[in-house]
């Protein structure tokens, strides 16, 4: 079957991709072919590091993520973009990134709409270090990051948007980080989460050093 499977998604023209993507984000394609079409991917990705170069892998890699992109530069603005239209932000909005990493999002919300405040949380010195060098290169005064352990840090503050992206994995008490969350929004804020799913696993990050 995996031979097989190989095949198709080796034929796939871009119409096809764009339609079994589309399959893929409603839940439309069963686990067993998920499982499958993932392998072939994975193994290609192996294949791709051995023979391609830098260039060709990430136009590899493109092909397959953003067919409309060109660079993966791009494919990223579009990400963020895609983040920025779906959690429905508006200029002039305050906004929660919660575990926001070395700031992609921040950066991005504070570069977009200059009359945005961003508040970013992150719990490792380096990022906030890294984020605020950011700030100052390219001129930014609406941002503002906060070094702390989110399950354990209290702020009088609320927000019209919180955005939460790829930081569930880290938690387990899920009850307690909704609850802290909520306290945070303004009546009508909207929580816009990104979290890697499996209808039955959880998907659980593990980190293997500090
Ligand atoms: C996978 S990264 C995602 C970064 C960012 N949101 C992005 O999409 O680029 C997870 C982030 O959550 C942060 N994080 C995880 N647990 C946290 C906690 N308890 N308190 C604060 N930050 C946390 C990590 O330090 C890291 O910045």
């Amino acid at each position: 079957m995996a031979d097989k499977v190989d095949h198709v998604v080796e034929a796939l023209d871009r119409n096809s991709k764009a339609k079994l993507w589309e399959k893929l984000e409603l839940g439309l394609v069963p686990d067993e072919e998920i499982k499958v079409i993932m392998r072939s991917v994975v193994e290609k990705r192996h294949q791709w590091i051995n023979k391609l170069s830098c260039q060709q892998q990430q136009a590899q890699i493109l092909e397959l993520v953003q067919y409309e992109s060109v660079t993966l530069d791009d494919a990223e603005i579009a990400m963020l973009d895609l983040y920025c239209e779906r959690a429905q932000i508006s200029d002039g909005h305050k906004v929660l990134d919660l575990g926001c990493g070395y700031g992609a999002v921040a950066l991005h919300i504070a570069r977009k709409h200059p009359h945005c405040h961003v508040t970013a949380i992150t719990d490792i010195a380096s990022q906030k270090q890294f984020i605020e060098e950011q700030c100052r290169e390219q001129n930014l005064a609406n941002v503002e990051i906060i070094l702390a352990d989110i399950t354990t840090y209290e702020m009088d503050k609320e927000f019209d948007r919180v955005m939460v992206i790829s930081v569930i994995e880290h938690l387990k008490n899920y009850e307690l980080f909704l609850r802290k969350t909520s306290k945070w929004m303004k009546a009508d804020g909207l929580l816009f989460v990104e979290h890697w799913c499996h209808r039955s696993l959880a998907y659980e990050f593990k980190a293997s050093s500090n």
